[in-house]
């Protein structure tokens, strides 16, 4: 089955739900909840659409940097911001609520196109898509990049740390939300504060996530 966005569009309306996120009421997501469809879904029933379905749910490094971006908006406020790994898109929309100028969201998933158009304009946000990893792109035309949520595998956290201290020396501001995950960054990184997240066990082992904002240092 070819994955079009419409499909995508239809597949996620009917099978999440519209629900505030715990951390950012202001913020309203389609995602899995206990009554939905997605919720008990299993691989049969995702095969062919999206068997790693992130993009349903507001990750504790999300929602802490969403939060984060609200209460502070001159991180964001008229510069160019990019969403690494957005997911949902929360991050992205965050930014675009608190004043960001441009905000463009990539993940290597293109089912979250359909999440992020739907997101977005549910929160009167314009956000721009890309399917694919900016990893590595070393000048990317922005001021800042947020990511929520990128350091529970190896390799993605270790490529994002690469390049995200090397736009850092580029005098881009790199921030992340990071519940302290397997492969979360020890050093080279400026303690911005904690949220607790009020998060799910269907996703987490916990029900609050403590949360920082981590912002990277050049090397
Ligand atoms: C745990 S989810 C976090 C989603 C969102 N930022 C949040 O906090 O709710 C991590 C996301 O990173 C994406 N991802 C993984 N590797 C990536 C890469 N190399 N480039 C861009 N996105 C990537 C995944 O597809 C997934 O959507």
């Amino acid at each position: 089955m070819a994955l079009t966005l419409d499909g995508s569009m239809d597949f996620i309306r009917s099978r999440t739900a519209v629900t505030r996120v715990p951390l950012v009421p202001e913020i309203e997501l389609y995602q899995a909840t206990e009554m939905t469809e997605l919720w008990r879904a299993t691989t049969a029933d995702l095969e062919g659409w999206d068997d790693s379905p992130f993009w349903a749910f507001p990750w504790a490094g999300g929602q802490a940097l969403a939060r984060h971006v609200l209460d502070h908006p001159e991180l964001v406020a008229g510069l160019r911001v990019a969403d690494f790994g957005t997911g949902s898109g929360l991050v992205a929309i965050a930014a675009w609520m608190a004043g960001a100028s441009q905000v463009v969201a990539y993940d290597v998933d293109p089912f979250c196109e359909g999440a992020v158009r739907l997101n977005s304009s549910r929160n009167g946000a314009e956000v721009e898509f890309v399917a694919h990893s900016p990893l590595g792109e070393a000048f990317l035309s922005v001021d800042v990049v947020l990511a929520g949520d990128v350091f529970y595998e190896k390799q993605m956290a270790e490529r994002f740390l690469v390049w995200g201290r090397a736009l850092a020396g580029r005098g881009v501001r790199v921030l992340a939300g990071d519940p302290g995950r397997l492969y979360s960054p020890q050093e080279g990184v400026r303690d911005r504060g904690a949220h607790d997240v009020p998060t799910s066990t269907a996703i987490e082992a916990r029900l609050v996530m403590k949360t920082w904002i981590l912002e990277l240092l050049p090397e």
